[in-house]
């Protein structure tokens, strides 16, 4: 599976088996979150074996045997970024048979901050293997989320059909992508999760379009 077909593939999943991830995996893991915290000069960090993530009340109602998360934290203000990194890292995970899970409100966040010397977590990702494999998400159209000045290239649709697959928080899909010939910009407004789903849907949009096709503005 390569990381397009990832996008496809991957959906929330909050029940997890417990099964331990081989070691080979974890490191490749690591290597990932190495590259992310280098490229953008973050501070996510990898937890694994780690039960402690989720407070007991939603581990009874709503998940199960989350033993391994990512802590996604940066400097203040790097709300985007962690999206953008998260993606990447949720992508790359499925790819290697592994399921996900965004979590930016229910998680044990003076825990998560007490590991990442200083930073300030935006939320963790679960990761592990899943129970189920999860189901997609109700999406909006491309006409709702989405503009181009005159005739839209194809490089354009393929972008907003990838950010529609994107995870955003309560699954608002919250944003609106406009182009104008290789010019994109996009805004969104949901709430405190602004940043962070703006993030992820412009990693979701950069894999479906091609960096190469456009720029942002
Ligand atoms: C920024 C953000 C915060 C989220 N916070 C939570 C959360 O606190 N609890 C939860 O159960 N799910 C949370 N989610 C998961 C979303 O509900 C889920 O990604 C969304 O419904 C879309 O589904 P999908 O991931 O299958 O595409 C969060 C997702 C994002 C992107």
């Amino acid at each position: 599976m390569d990381m397009k077909e990832a996008m496809k593939a991957r959906h929330m999943v909050r029940k997890y088996t417990g099964r331990t991830i081989p070691a080979d995996i974890v490191d490749r893991l690591n290597k990932r979150v190495r590259i992310n915290n280098e490229q953008h000069g973050l501070f996510i960090r990898l937890m694994t074996n780690d039960k402690t993530a989720i407070p007991g009340v939603i581990r009874l109602i709503l998940a199960k045997g989350v033993n391994n998360y990512f802590i996604m934290a940066g400097s203040d203000g790097a709300d985007e970024l962690c999206g953008y990194c998260g993606a990447d890292l949720m992508l790359y995970a499925q790819t290697l048979g592994l399921n996900t899970w965004w979590v930016g409100g229910t998680y044990n966040r003076k825990g998560a901050q007490q590991k990442t010397e200083g930073a300030k977590p935006v939320g963790i990702i679960a990761v592990g293997y899943g129970q189920t494999q999860g189901i997609p998400h109700k999406t909006k159209t491309a006409e709702q989320v989405s503009s181009y000045a005159g005739e839209a290239p194809q490089w354009f649709k393929d972008g907003i059909e990838a950010a529609l697959l994107a995870p955003t928080a309560l699954a608002k899909q919250a944003f609106t992508i406009s182009g104008t010939d290789n010019k994109v910009s996009i805004s969104c407004d949901n709430g405190i999760f602004t940043g962070v789903d703006t993030g992820l849907v412009k990693y979701h949009f950069e894999l479906g379009a091609g960096k190469d096709n456009f720029e942002w503005e």
